[in-house]
């Protein structure tokens, strides 16, 4: 599987450090999670910090938008040099459009689904898209427990992206550690992102490639 470590459970002191962590690393990505305290209760970090470090980073920036109107972001998100911007289904009323003006900014184009949306929804819209983020926990914070029923969510995309001849990848977010990991892949998983079981790990490195071996 590819991996996405989540830079929101790296020491936010020293982020220096831990990106050039994760550029020695097999990574294939950095997720980036941008909240803004009203579509999630939480707030991160946003373009301020995200542009100081993308210099500092070779692996592709995957941004992960916990935001209302995330349309109104779209060229800052792209002026960061970022490949992927994934908006949440539950944030925009005109998905359809806002996927189009992500894709001619240039970039990858991702749906987040909430634990509580179902993959179904997104039938009229999958070849449209590059990737499909499945939420295995309630979006906000790191650290949280993973919640079983993603994996049926996870095959069921699988099932319908395949019997669409779609080239869509399904990335899942939230609770990702050795055990889910191993499961998420069976289940047929593309991507997954992990923040604690990278960044809180003795070794990020052998995490990452742990994940990377599934
Ligand atoms: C949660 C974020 C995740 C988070 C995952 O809202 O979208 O990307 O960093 O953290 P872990 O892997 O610790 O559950
Ligand atoms: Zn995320």
């Amino acid at each position: 599987m590819k991996v996405s470590p989540s830079l929101l459970s790296a020491n936010f002191a020293c982020l220096e450090r831990d990106i050039d962590m994760i550029n020695r690393s097999e990574a294939d990505l950095l997720h980036l999670d941008v909240m803004d305290g009203v579509f999630v209760p939480n707030i991160s970090f946003g373009f301020p910090v995200i542009n100081a470090i993308a210099p500092m980073c070779q692996k592709p920036l995957d941004t992960h938008l916990m935001i209302v109107e995330p349309q109104n972001y779209i060229s800052q998100v792209r002026d960061t040099g970022a490949s992927i911007m994934t908006v949440h289904y539950e944030a925009c009323t005109h998905l359809h459009r806002v996927v189009q003006q992500i894709r001619n900014a240039g970039m990858l184009a991702g749906v987040a689904l909430n634990p509580a949306t179902p993959v179904s929804l997104l039938v009229d819209i999958l070849s449209e898209i590059d990737l499909v983020l499945v939420m295995s926990v309630n979006p906000g914070f790191g650290g949280q427990k993973f919640i079983e029923r993603a994996l049926d969510k996870v095959s069921e995309l699988r099932r319908m992206i395949d019997q669409a001849g779609v080239t869509t990848e399904i990335e899942v977010d939230g609770g990702v550690n050795a055990d889910t990991g191993a499961r998420l892949a069976a289940a047929g998983a593309d991507i997954v992102v992990a923040g604690n079981y990278v960044f809180k790990n003795d070794s990020p490195i052998e995490a990452i490639n742990t994940l990377k071996a599934m």
